[in-house]
């Protein structure tokens, strides 16, 4: 199937000829599009404490960032507001994000929204991950180098890349969709007030997934017994280590094993955990037990936007909770909204009540 996103490419196309390869400017990706937010929106969200923002400002050589939560109606000249994660705050930036729907929902981040000011931009950069750069309201002009080992500017609030030299300069107009693959250097400034839309992927690193899994494992349980010598002889050099206890150090470290089974648990766990600053909503007058179990007779149930819900192998993960997969609750994942037959009433209620999902009348 054509995707209008990717301009008459295939999904498959698209993957096998510009994913991870090559960068591909879209124009017209999405006609008439202004942003995803209005600029007193993304005011808003970036004046809250539970909403990741920046303002970010350059003058002449310089760059200064503040972290939000900010308060910021108007932008100065050089300047530029980024919001993230809109996506989980504002209906049209989650349908945006859910258009990518080719791309599995594991891999997809969140929308970010940068309202840029004449001669805004965040600098020269790359981005370990691929990103979508849609453009909103008024224009903008990228200039990208492809991948190599950059020389990074040092005692910088950004990481700003040194040495860049663009080999390629971009256009983009309201509607137009530019695909960068990972480490790709590119600079965009505003020539006019302008809204982007930045869908990032996630793709996580060695070192997080390791550390994560650490912590999970230690969740799960770990070895607990004590160390105890009783045949313990007289120290005659007090600061070694008596090798007894490093040989017990090992066994029990050597104790700790795990199966592909864990690490699909916990990847999925992971995955589909909330971010820190996530909060979900409770319904405001909820329905009981018995009349929520009739209406979903009746009603689809609807994922929260902040809900991530997937599925691997025989199991499925809802925002860092794990259970057994089934037909319905796959088609819920997959789809975000499905009817929920009576046998998942329970699960559902208490996630009704977490605010992960919401019932919608057919
Ligand atoms: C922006 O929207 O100003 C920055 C987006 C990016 O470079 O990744
Ligand atoms: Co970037």
């Amino acid at each position: 199937m054509k995707l209008r996103v990717l301009g008459g490419l295939s999904a498959q196309q698209f993957l096998r000829r510009y994913w991870q390869k090559r960068p591909l400017l879209v124009r017209g990706a999405l006609p008439g599009f202004r942003g995803a937010a209005t600029r007193a929106q993304l005011a808003a969200l970036a004046a809250r404490p539970d909403v990741e923002s920046r303002l970010v400002r350059r003058r002449g050589g310089r760059w200064n960032v503040v972290q939000g939560p900010l308060a910021c109606t108007r932008l100065q000249r050089n300047s530029t507001l980024l919001v993230s994660g809109v996506n989980l705050h504002l209906a049209a930036a989650d349908r945006l994000l859910r258009g990518f729907g080719f791309l599995p929902q594991a891999r997809l981040d969140d929308v970010m929204v940068s309202w840029a000011a004449p001669g805004g931009g965040v600098g020269p950069h790359f981005d370990s991950y691929d990103v979508f750069l849609l453009q909103g309201a008024g224009r903008r002009v990228w200039r990208l180098e492809r991948p190599r080992a950059f020389r990074m500017v040092e005692g910088t609030p950004l990481k700003l890349i040194a040495d860049f030299k663009p080999d390629e300069e971009v256009l983009a107009e309201p509607g137009d969709l530019l695909y960068l693959p990972p480490d790709w250097g590119h600079d965009g400034v505003a020539l006019e007030e302008c809204l982007t839309c930045s869908i990032g992927l996630r793709a996580p690193q060695g070192q997080e997934l390791a550390a994560a899994f650490l912590d999970y494992l230690h969740e799960r349980g770990l070895p607990r017994e004590r160390y105890r010598d009783p045949d313990l002889g007289a120290a005659r050099r007090g600061a070694e280590i008596p090798r007894r206890l490093a040989a017990h150090a090992a066994a029990v470290l050597g104790r700790i094993r795990w199966s592909r089974g864990d690490t699909e648990d916990f990847l999925g766990r992971y995955l589909s955990a909330p971010k820190p600053n996530v909060v979900f909503r409770h319904p405001r007058r909820a329905l009981g037990r018995a009349a929520f179990a009739r209406r979903l007779r009746r009603a689809a149930v609807v994922l929260d936007p902040r809900t991530q819900m997937l599925t691997l192998g025989t199991r499925c993960f809802i925002n860092g909770e794990t259970l057994a997969a089934t037909p319905a609750l796959r088609a819920l994942a997959d789809r975000r909204r499905a009817l929920l037959p009576a046998a998942l009433a329970d699960f559902a209620y208490g996630w009704y009540l977490s605010g992960y999902l919401h019932l919608e009348l057919a």
